[in-house]
Protein backbone atom coordinates (compact mmCIF):
# COMPACT_ATOMS: atom_id res chain seq x y z
CA UNK A 1 0.00 0.00 0.00
CA UNK A 2 0.92 3.47 -0.93
CA UNK A 3 1.29 6.38 1.85
CA UNK A 4 -1.67 7.93 -0.03
CA UNK A 5 -4.34 6.45 -2.19
CA UNK A 6 -4.77 7.79 -5.49
CA UNK A 7 -7.88 8.40 -7.10
CA UNK A 8 -8.17 5.33 -9.28
CA UNK A 9 -8.09 3.23 -5.64
CA UNK A 10 -11.24 4.98 -4.69
CA UNK A 11 -13.04 4.34 -8.21
CA UNK A 12 -11.69 0.58 -7.89
CA UNK A 13 -13.13 0.10 -4.13
CA UNK A 14 -16.81 1.84 -5.51
CA UNK A 15 -16.85 -0.25 -8.64
CA UNK A 16 -16.26 -3.87 -6.38
CA UNK A 17 -19.21 -2.16 -4.26
CA UNK A 18 -21.46 -1.40 -7.04
CA UNK A 19 -21.02 -5.20 -8.53
CA UNK A 20 -22.36 -6.55 -5.00
CA UNK A 21 -25.51 -4.66 -4.42
CA UNK A 22 -28.22 -2.33 -6.30
CA UNK A 23 -29.11 -0.03 -3.43
CA UNK A 24 -28.08 3.77 -4.17
CA UNK A 25 -28.36 5.23 -0.94
CA UNK A 26 -28.09 9.24 -0.45
CA UNK A 27 -27.64 8.75 3.50
CA UNK A 28 -24.60 6.95 5.43
CA UNK A 29 -24.38 5.76 9.00
CA UNK A 30 -20.85 5.29 10.77
CA UNK A 31 -21.48 2.98 13.88
CA UNK A 32 -19.00 3.84 16.44
CA UNK A 33 -17.84 1.51 19.42
CA UNK A 34 -20.05 -0.50 20.95
CA UNK A 35 -22.86 0.19 18.67
CA UNK A 36 -22.84 -2.42 16.07
CA UNK A 37 -26.60 -3.60 16.95
CA UNK A 38 -27.84 -0.60 14.96
CA UNK A 39 -26.95 -2.32 11.54
CA UNK A 40 -29.61 -5.17 12.84
CA UNK A 41 -32.37 -2.57 12.50
CA UNK A 42 -31.52 -2.58 8.36
CA UNK A 43 -34.10 -4.14 5.91
CA UNK A 44 -33.46 -5.60 3.23
CA UNK A 45 -29.91 -5.95 3.79
CA UNK A 46 -26.93 -6.71 1.18
CA UNK A 47 -24.44 -7.29 3.26
CA UNK A 48 -20.63 -6.83 2.27
CA UNK A 49 -17.62 -7.46 3.81
CA UNK A 50 -15.08 -4.53 4.21
CA UNK A 51 -12.33 -7.35 3.47
CA UNK A 52 -14.13 -7.72 0.20
CA UNK A 53 -13.31 -4.54 -1.14
CA UNK A 54 -9.97 -3.69 -2.39
CA UNK A 55 -8.14 -1.14 -0.95
CA UNK A 56 -10.58 -0.35 2.13
CA UNK A 57 -8.68 -0.22 5.53
CA UNK A 58 -9.40 -3.45 7.87
CA UNK A 59 -10.19 -3.06 12.07
CA UNK A 60 -8.30 -4.39 14.38
CA UNK A 61 -10.19 -3.65 17.86
CA UNK A 62 -12.79 -5.62 19.56
CA UNK A 63 -16.15 -3.95 18.96
CA UNK A 64 -15.48 -2.94 15.39
CA UNK A 65 -16.64 -5.46 12.81
CA UNK A 66 -16.02 -4.50 9.39
CA UNK A 67 -18.43 -4.47 7.55
CA UNK A 68 -21.12 -2.30 4.91
CA UNK A 69 -24.64 -3.18 5.09
CA UNK A 70 -26.93 -1.39 2.53
CA UNK A 71 -30.67 -1.24 2.82
CA UNK A 72 -33.78 0.06 4.12
CA UNK A 73 -34.09 2.23 7.80
CA UNK A 74 -37.52 3.15 8.81
CA UNK A 75 -38.22 2.98 5.04
CA UNK A 76 -35.35 5.23 3.99
CA UNK A 77 -32.37 3.96 2.03
CA UNK A 78 -29.37 3.69 4.14
CA UNK A 79 -25.38 2.86 4.10
CA UNK A 80 -24.45 1.39 7.52
CA UNK A 81 -20.48 1.07 7.92
CA UNK A 82 -20.23 -1.22 10.93
CA UNK A 83 -16.63 -0.88 12.18
CA UNK A 84 -14.16 1.98 11.43
CA UNK A 85 -10.53 1.48 11.45
CA UNK A 86 -8.59 4.27 14.18
CA UNK A 87 -5.09 6.39 13.22
CA UNK A 88 -4.23 4.66 16.56
CA UNK A 89 -3.93 1.15 14.53
CA UNK A 90 -1.29 2.38 12.73
CA UNK A 91 -2.42 3.32 9.14
CA UNK A 92 -2.68 6.62 7.75
CA UNK A 93 -5.25 8.46 7.20
CA UNK A 94 -5.51 9.16 3.83
CA UNK A 95 -6.29 5.32 3.44
CA UNK A 96 -8.40 5.73 6.95
CA UNK A 97 -10.76 7.89 5.37
CA UNK A 98 -10.91 6.19 1.79
CA UNK A 99 -14.30 4.95 2.94
CA UNK A 100 -15.77 8.75 2.80
CA UNK A 101 -14.44 9.48 -0.21
CA UNK A 102 -16.04 5.49 -1.81
CA UNK A 103 -19.10 6.92 -0.57
CA UNK A 104 -19.18 9.99 -2.08
CA UNK A 105 -18.59 8.41 -5.47
CA UNK A 106 -21.38 5.83 -4.73
CA UNK A 107 -23.78 9.41 -4.63
CA UNK A 108 -24.08 9.35 -0.31
CA UNK A 109 -24.66 13.37 0.14
CA UNK A 110 -25.37 13.05 3.99
CA UNK A 111 -22.91 11.07 6.12
CA UNK A 112 -23.85 10.69 10.09
CA UNK A 113 -21.02 9.54 11.90
CA UNK A 114 -21.28 8.18 15.49
CA UNK A 115 -18.95 7.76 18.05
CA UNK A 116 -18.22 6.80 21.49
CA UNK A 117 -16.96 9.35 23.79
CA UNK A 118 -15.30 10.52 27.31
CA UNK A 119 -17.56 13.49 28.65
CA UNK A 120 -15.77 16.55 29.94
CA UNK A 121 -18.86 18.79 30.47
CA UNK A 122 -19.66 18.28 33.93
CA UNK A 123 -23.07 18.12 33.20
CA UNK A 124 -22.97 15.60 31.46
CA UNK A 125 -23.94 12.13 32.60
CA UNK A 126 -22.94 8.22 31.39
CA UNK A 127 -25.49 7.48 28.75
CA UNK A 128 -26.24 10.68 26.70
CA UNK A 129 -26.29 11.88 23.43
CA UNK A 130 -24.00 14.85 22.14
CA UNK A 131 -25.14 16.65 19.00
CA UNK A 132 -21.60 17.41 17.47
CA UNK A 133 -21.82 21.44 16.92
CA UNK A 134 -17.86 21.44 15.99
CA UNK A 135 -14.80 19.71 16.51
CA UNK A 136 -11.10 20.41 17.90
CA UNK A 137 -9.07 18.02 15.64
CA UNK A 138 -5.72 17.80 18.00
CA UNK A 139 -3.79 15.50 15.65
CA UNK A 140 -4.99 17.74 12.61
CA UNK A 141 -3.54 21.02 14.56
CA UNK A 142 -0.04 18.74 15.24
CA UNK A 143 0.33 17.85 11.54
CA UNK A 144 -2.11 14.42 11.18
CA UNK A 145 -4.68 15.96 9.14
CA UNK A 146 -6.19 13.59 6.80
CA UNK A 147 -5.81 15.89 3.48
CA UNK A 148 -2.22 16.23 3.89
CA UNK A 149 -0.12 14.97 0.88
CA UNK A 150 -1.55 15.68 -2.57
CA UNK A 151 -4.90 16.87 -3.20
CA UNK A 152 -7.07 15.14 -5.68
CA UNK A 153 -8.55 17.58 -6.74
CA UNK A 154 -11.86 15.30 -7.84
CA UNK A 155 -12.76 15.36 -4.99
CA UNK A 156 -12.58 19.00 -3.33
CA UNK A 157 -10.12 22.22 -3.14
CA UNK A 158 -6.72 22.42 -1.75
CA UNK A 159 -7.68 24.43 1.31
CA UNK A 160 -11.30 23.78 2.46
CA UNK A 161 -13.35 25.33 5.23
CA UNK A 162 -13.92 23.96 8.20
CA UNK A 163 -16.86 26.82 9.68
CA UNK A 164 -19.66 24.56 9.18
CA UNK A 165 -18.30 21.12 9.00
CA UNK A 166 -20.99 20.26 11.19
CA UNK A 167 -24.25 21.67 8.95
CA UNK A 168 -26.63 23.56 11.08
CA UNK A 169 -29.52 22.63 9.27
CA UNK A 170 -29.34 18.99 9.68
CA UNK A 171 -28.73 20.13 13.34
CA UNK A 172 -32.04 21.95 14.04
CA UNK A 173 -33.62 18.91 12.06
CA UNK A 174 -32.41 16.60 15.32
CA UNK A 175 -33.43 18.99 18.14
CA UNK A 176 -36.84 18.85 16.61
CA UNK A 177 -36.42 15.22 16.32
CA UNK A 178 -35.55 14.76 19.75
CA UNK A 179 -38.51 16.53 20.97
CA UNK A 180 -40.54 14.39 18.82
CA UNK A 181 -39.21 11.49 19.93
CA UNK A 182 -38.64 11.89 23.67
CA UNK A 183 -34.56 11.16 23.43
CA UNK A 184 -33.10 13.84 25.05
CA UNK A 185 -29.44 14.96 23.31
CA UNK A 186 -27.09 17.36 24.23
CA UNK A 187 -25.13 19.97 22.39
CA UNK A 188 -21.09 20.53 22.34
CA UNK A 189 -17.71 20.20 20.95
CA UNK A 190 -15.94 16.85 20.44
CA UNK A 191 -12.25 17.20 20.89
CA UNK A 192 -10.44 14.45 18.64
CA UNK A 193 -6.90 12.96 20.11
CA UNK A 194 -5.54 10.20 18.20
CA UNK A 195 -5.26 7.23 21.47
CA UNK A 196 -4.93 4.23 21.74
CA UNK A 197 -4.14 5.62 25.81
CA UNK A 198 -7.06 7.67 27.22
CA UNK A 199 -6.33 11.27 28.79
CA UNK A 200 -4.44 12.03 31.54
CA UNK A 201 -6.43 14.29 34.22
CA UNK A 202 -3.55 17.33 33.01
CA UNK A 203 -5.04 16.53 29.27
CA UNK A 204 -8.50 16.88 30.37
CA UNK A 205 -8.49 19.78 32.50
CA UNK A 206 -6.75 20.77 29.25
CA UNK A 207 -9.06 20.12 27.08
CA UNK A 208 -12.41 21.53 29.31
CA UNK A 209 -10.10 24.89 29.37
CA UNK A 210 -9.97 24.83 25.62
CA UNK A 211 -13.62 24.56 25.21
CA UNK A 212 -14.43 21.00 24.78
CA UNK A 213 -17.59 18.87 26.09
CA UNK A 214 -16.64 15.38 24.91
CA UNK A 215 -13.50 13.60 23.65
CA UNK A 216 -12.39 10.92 21.53
CA UNK A 217 -10.19 9.24 19.38
CA UNK A 218 -12.18 9.24 15.72
CA UNK A 219 -15.01 11.17 13.82
CA UNK A 220 -12.92 14.50 13.10
CA UNK A 221 -10.46 12.92 10.33
CA UNK A 222 -13.73 11.42 8.34
CA UNK A 223 -15.99 14.50 8.68
CA UNK A 224 -12.95 16.46 7.36
CA UNK A 225 -12.56 14.50 3.73
CA UNK A 226 -16.72 14.14 3.94
CA UNK A 227 -16.43 18.14 3.83
CA UNK A 228 -13.84 18.35 1.27
CA UNK A 229 -16.11 16.90 -1.45
CA UNK A 230 -18.82 18.62 -0.55
CA UNK A 231 -21.04 16.11 1.96
CA UNK A 232 -22.93 17.28 4.59
CA UNK A 233 -22.75 15.92 8.30
CA UNK A 234 -24.18 15.16 11.01
CA UNK A 235 -22.21 13.81 13.77
CA UNK A 236 -23.49 12.34 17.12
CA UNK A 237 -21.37 11.17 20.09
CA UNK A 238 -22.35 8.94 23.07
CA UNK A 239 -20.91 9.56 26.22
CA UNK A 240 -20.19 6.26 27.30
CA UNK A 241 -17.89 7.68 30.48
CA UNK A 242 -17.10 10.53 32.44
CA UNK A 243 -13.71 11.47 32.40
CA UNK A 244 -11.49 11.40 35.04
CA UNK A 245 -10.01 15.22 36.48
CA UNK A 246 -8.79 14.21 39.43
CA UNK A 247 -5.59 12.38 39.80
CA UNK A 248 -6.44 11.47 43.31
CA UNK A 249 -9.13 9.18 42.22
CA UNK A 250 -9.89 5.39 42.45
CA UNK A 251 -12.01 5.72 38.95
CA UNK A 252 -9.95 4.57 35.60
CA UNK A 253 -11.26 4.33 32.37
CA UNK A 254 -11.26 1.15 29.85
CA UNK A 255 -12.51 -0.19 26.74
CA UNK A 256 -14.75 -2.61 28.02
CA UNK A 257 -16.89 0.07 29.92
CA UNK A 258 -17.42 1.88 26.68
CA UNK A 259 -18.44 -1.23 25.08
CA UNK A 260 -20.85 -1.99 27.82
CA UNK A 261 -22.55 1.51 27.76
CA UNK A 262 -22.56 1.34 24.35
CA UNK A 263 -24.83 -1.36 24.30
CA UNK A 264 -27.00 0.21 26.52
CA UNK A 265 -27.46 3.47 24.96
CA UNK A 266 -27.93 1.34 21.39
CA UNK A 267 -32.11 1.32 22.35
CA UNK A 268 -32.31 5.12 22.32
CA UNK A 269 -29.84 5.93 19.62
CA UNK A 270 -31.80 3.55 17.47
CA UNK A 271 -35.36 5.27 18.08
CA UNK A 272 -33.68 8.92 17.38
CA UNK A 273 -31.50 7.60 14.25
CA UNK A 274 -35.03 5.86 12.92
CA UNK A 275 -36.62 9.32 13.44
CA UNK A 276 -33.58 11.34 11.98
CA UNK A 277 -33.12 9.25 8.56
CA UNK A 278 -37.42 9.68 8.11
CA UNK A 279 -36.86 13.30 8.58
CA UNK A 280 -33.72 14.12 6.41
N1 LIG B 1 -11.38 9.28 25.93
C1 LIG B 1 -11.11 9.07 24.63
N2 LIG B 1 -11.87 8.32 23.84
C2 LIG B 1 -12.96 7.76 24.37
C3 LIG B 1 -13.30 7.93 25.73
C4 LIG B 1 -12.45 8.73 26.55
O1 LIG B 1 -12.69 8.92 27.76
N3 LIG B 1 -14.44 7.23 25.94
C5 LIG B 1 -14.78 6.67 24.75
N4 LIG B 1 -13.89 6.98 23.81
Amino acid sequence: MNNQPVYQDYVNAAEAIRQKTNHQPKIALVLGSGLNQLADEVENADIISSGDIPGWPGSTVEGHHGRLVFGDLNGTSVLVLQGRTHFYEGTDLAWITLPVRVMHLLGVEILIVTNAAGGINRAYTEGDLMLIKDHINLPGMAGNNPLRGANLEEFGPRFPDMTHGYDADLRAMVHKTSSETGVDIQEGVYACVSGPSFETPAELRFLSAVGADAVGMSTAHSVIVANHCGMRVLGISTITNVTNIDPQSEDVTNHEEVLEVGKLVVPKLAKLLRAIVKNI
